[in-house]
């Protein structure tokens, strides 16, 4: 019970595990499962169909555990409408957010892919891995729970060359820590990247929106879009803008600015590039803080980039987890990941992976943890 004195100085871990129970069938037949991962006061709730991260439940300032990100109660949610549509808590592949034109070429060779958001392709297509059923393998230690998904993708699935081999690790330590950590081959040059796309809300999924989350994001760049939402390849100074989060500052605050990149994007939807790319080092992207609940989100990377999107394409018409309709604002996304349509833009570090390198990317979440720990 919170507030009750702990066994120890901690919460009594050890009972860190990960359970596996039926969660339906997908569209193809295969069946689905869901993942329970639990670490002391923390409950993490991944699906095999996706990848999907379908609940994050984590303490409050006083010991209220309450479920932090946004999703759908059951499986037919997520294939009727999370793609097309939010990618609740999808692992996202092979790449995430936006090719110019669903094109880009590798070794002088130019694949086609299917469009599916005006003249773009959008997060790996309309049959993208968070369309997948993933294979499964419990890897929790006692210490941490976890789970190591598996797939692989074809040559030529989704319009994309080489057979990719992608590995995707969730664990769950003692720390309240979620580490998403991502691996990937392939047998002909091609281009990959990986990202998780989990909506927070720090007061509770369904609680209303976000605009009075704090945040801070460490970056002096973000990368202006165009009319369809591609970057223009220029890296703008947040300096003077809507988009300087350098010092901690509401959602909210500026979200209503009229700077014409938030209208393009009806909110802020951009990527922020964190310090000197080309660095493989964990470093902080972002902290998001409710002053509502004192609950805080760190969220570090090896990615060069963070994408902020704040939930702009939210309309009221979807019913989420626990049966209420999410608004416009109502979560927060932060996706860590390369730059989109890199493959298309020179100036970007680059997203090829040729045969014999392993593609590798790692993200930390800190959730808010045991309240009695401090
Ligand atoms: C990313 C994109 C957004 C939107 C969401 C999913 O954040 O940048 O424009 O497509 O995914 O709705």
């Amino acid at each position: 019970m919170p507030g009750q004195p702990a066994a120890g100085a901690t919460h009594a871990r050890g009972n860190a595990a990960a359970v596996a129970e039926p969660f339906g069938t997908a569209p193809d037949g295969t069946p689905v499962d869901r993942w329970t991962l639990s670490n002391g006061p923390v409950t993490v709730r991944v699906l095999t169909y996706g990848g999907i991260v379908q609940s994050v439940e984590v303490p409050d300032a006083g010991g209220r555990v309450t479920n932090v990100v946004l999703g759908f109660a059951d499986l037919a949610g997520y294939v009727e409408h999370n793609n097309p549509g939010p990618y609740f808590g999808a692992l996202i592949g092979r790449f995430g957010n936006r090719l110019a034109g669903g094109r880009f070429t590798v070794d002088g060779r130019t694949h086609q892919l299917p469009l599916n958001e005006g003249p773009n392709t959008l997060h790996g297509g309309p049959e993208g891995f968070d369309r997948q059923v993933w294979t499964t393998t419990d890897v929790s230690d006692g210490e941490v729970a976890g789970v190591r998904l598996t797939l692989v993708s074809p040559a030529g699935h989704q319009g994309f060359p080489g057979t990719l081999t992608t590995v995707v690790t969730y664990t769950l330590d003692a720390a309240s820590r979620l580490t998403v950590h991502y691996e990937a081959t392939t047998d002909a040059p091609t281009v990959v990247n990986l990202t998780n796309h989990t909506y927070w809300n720090l007061s509770g999924e369904g609680s209303g929106n976000v605009h009075g989350h704090v945040l801070q994001l460490d970056a002096e760049g973000y990368l202006p879009i165009d009319g369809t939402l591609i970057p223009t390849g220029e890296i703008a100074p947040v300096e003077g803008t809507p988009f300087d989060f350098r010092t901690p500052t509401a959602i909210g605050d500026r979200l209503r600015a009229g700077h014409e990149q938030l209208v393009r994007a009806r909110g802020y939807d951009h990527t922020w590039v964190l310090g000197p790319t080309g660095e493989e080092e964990l470093r902080r992207a972002a902290v998001l803080h409710d002053p509502a609940s004192g609950r805080t989100l760190t969220v570090a990377t090896t990615e060069p980039g963070v994408q902020f999107y704040s939930g702009n394409f939210l309309d009221g018409t979807l019913v989420g987890t626990g049966g209420r309709v999410y608004r416009q604002g109502d979560g927060v996304a932060l996706e860590t990941q390369h730059f989109p349509d890199s493959p298309n833009q020179p100036g970007f570090p680059s997203t090829e992976l040729r045969p014999g390198r392993t593609y590798r990317s790692t993200t930390v979440f800190e959730l808010p943890g045991d309240v009695r720990a401090g």
